[in-house]
Order: structure tokens, then sequence, then C-alpha cells
């Protein structure tokens, strides 16, 4: 006897439309899963990119998270709050090497750094104007290895940017793609989050730094945390102005966390405005100098 004889065909045809509903309504779940797009938030990753970098200037210590270590600071304090002068900096991150061969670090630099790996040193130097120094060849395996970088400004001048090659490539940047670190604190990950937005929209294409030689096409930032209230501050990110007839500012369409990490950033990167003190006048008429030209003479031009 066939099955179709055992089973009722009105039954069947009674049980037909609903199957069909029911995977009609299963497959548009589906789909419905695959379109919407997942965030993606590489702090949740247990190892997310850059290295944790610690800056210490004049008794004061900054951490943050660099992308990798190509630095040229000439004369400036490597980051506004820090006061200008001697610094030092450490780095430490997880770097991972594809494969395994004999291996050179060398660096572009001026002042003085120390590369490890896995607690060996691979790199040694001291420069008192720009140049390389190469370390010793030595046999690499491939995983993912501790890496340590402490750097000391020595000169009047700052600059570090690492390399490496090995027998089986040429001299190449040591990239941010093979640097990883373990996750550490929230406000520092929120501000990194936050200079990665600020470098991909290009904020800085039009909000320049002082001391660049073309004339900036809008207000410098550093010193937004002076006149500025966080709140708006945000608000303004967000743009909510932009279709005000004055606004030149495009609109990025932001949603809340990302305008709160860019303004932590800014935050993080301001400096205080401060009038230089002036010296009291000396008694003696002849003997006074004039006071020495005022720096950050107030807030920034808008
Ligand atoms: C195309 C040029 C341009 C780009 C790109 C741009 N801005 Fe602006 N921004 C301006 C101009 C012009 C002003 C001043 C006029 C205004 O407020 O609209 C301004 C003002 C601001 C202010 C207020 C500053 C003050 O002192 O009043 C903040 C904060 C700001 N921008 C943040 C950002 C951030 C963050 C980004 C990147 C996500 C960005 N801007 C990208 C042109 C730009």
């Amino acid at each position: 006897m066939k099955l179709s004889q055992r089973i009722p065909s009105s039954w069947i045809r009674g049980i037909l439309p609903l199957l069909a509903f029911l995977s009609l309504i299963f497959f548009c779940s589906l789909s419905q899963t695959r379109l919407v797009a997942e965030e993606i938030d590489p702090e949740e990753d247990d190892y997310p990119p850059g290295l944790l970098a610690t800056y210490k200037a004049g008794g004061k210590e900054i951490q943050r998270i660099d992308a990798d270590i190509a630095f040229d600071w000439g004369k400036q304090a490597p980051l506004p709050q820090l006061p200008d002068g001697n610094f030092t900096a450490d780095w430490t991150s997880l770097i991972l090497v594809k494969q395994p061969g004999e291996y050179q670090l060398s660096a572009y630099l001026v002042g003085e750094v120390k590369v490890e790996i896995d607690g060996k040193t691979v790199l040694e130097g001291k420069r008192e104007t720009p140049g390389w120094i190469v370390g010793p060849k030595y046999e690499q395996n491939f995983g993912e290895f501790e890496l340590q970088v402490s750097y000391k400004k020595t000169a009047p001048e700052a600059r570090l940017q690492l390399f490496w090659s090995s027998n089986l490539f040429g001299l190449e940047p040591i990239q941010s793609n093979i640097l990883y670190r373990e996750a550490g604190s929230p406000e520092v990950a929120q501000i990194w989050r936050g200079r990665t937005h600020f470098d991909a929209h290009r904020c800085n294409r039009c909000h320049q730094r002082s001391g660049q030689a073309t004339s900036p096409a809008a207000p410098d930032l550093t010193h937004v945390t002076t006149a500025l209230n966080p709140e708006w501050l945000v608000r303004k990110i967000q743009n909510d102005d932009a279709i005000a007839a004055h606004a030149k500012m495009p609109f990025f369409g932001f949603n809340q966390q990302e305008a709160e990490s860019i303004a932590a950033y800014l935050y993080a990167n301001a400096k205080n405005a401060s009038l230089k003190k002036i010296p009291a006048p000396k008694k003696d008429k002849k003997q006074r100098k004039r006071p020495p030209a005022m720096k950050n003479s107030g807030p920034a031009k808008s």
C-alpha cells in the first residue's frame, strides 16, 4: 500500500497552507537576521587593536591607545596636556608574527629607545640627531608575543618610527594590523574610539591645530573645554543646527555614543587656556623689561 493512500488527501490539503505559512515566516525571520547588520565594536574583542601607551612628563602621566609607533613629535609635547620638555613614553601590546624566520628591528629615531619582544631586547639605541638605529638579527618564532617599547626624549626634538625586516620581507613599518592589546580601562578605550571617528571623518581637515602652515578653515578645538559646556559639545558634534543658514559644518549623523566618544577625545586633548604671569615691574625704571609675549592668550577664535 502506498503512503499517499494511507493519509487522507483532505487532511493534506488542510495542512498544506499552514505548512506554507509557517515556512514563509521561518524564511522571513532568517532573511531579517541577515539583513540587520551587526554592530561591531572592536572593544568587545578580548584583544582590541592598538598599543596601550603611557606618556610621562613633569610629574604628569597620561594613558592612551596608539594604533602604531610612528611619531614625529618635533619640539612639541606628545600630548597637549603635557608640558614641553623631556618626556618618556612606554607602549605595551601583543605583536602577531605570521611566519617564523630571521628578523631584525630598526627605528628612525631622535632620543633613546628600547624594544623587547617576549622579554628579549631586540633593539636598543640612542640618537641626538634624526637617523637610523638597527638591531641585531635574531630568530623569531611565529605566534603572538608581548611587545614592550620604552622611549625617552633626550634631545630638543623627539621622533620614533619602528620598522622591521626579515629573510621573508624587506624593511617595512610595524603596522597597526598586527598589534593588539588587552582590553584596558573603558575611559581610555572611549577616547580611542573618539579618536578613530575624528580621524576617519577627517575633522582635522577643517579643524587644524595651531602651528600648521595653512590658515584654519574652522576653530582649533584645543581650547574647546574652556569655553564650551560638555552637553552642548555633544549636541554640536551631532550638529543639531545643521540646517541653520549660518551652519558650515557638515552633518555626520553621529549617534549619542559616537558623539560622546568624540567629545571625550576632545576633552582628553584639550588644553586649559591660561595667562602667563606677568612679572611685577622692577623698581628701577631703566632696568624694566617688557613682559614676555603671552602664550595661550584666550580661548580659540570662533
Ligand atoms: C568641512 C569642514 C568641517 C569639518 C570636516 C568638521 N567641522 Fe567642525 N566646524 C566647522 C566650522 C566651519 C565650524 C564653525 C562654524 C559652526 O559652528 O558651524 C565648526 C565648529 C565645530 C565645533 C564648535 C567649536 C566652537 O568653538 O564653537 C566643534 C566642537 C566641532 N566643529 C567639532 C567637529 C568634529 C568632532 C568634526 C569631525 C567629526 C568636525 N567638527 C568636522 C567645520 C568643519
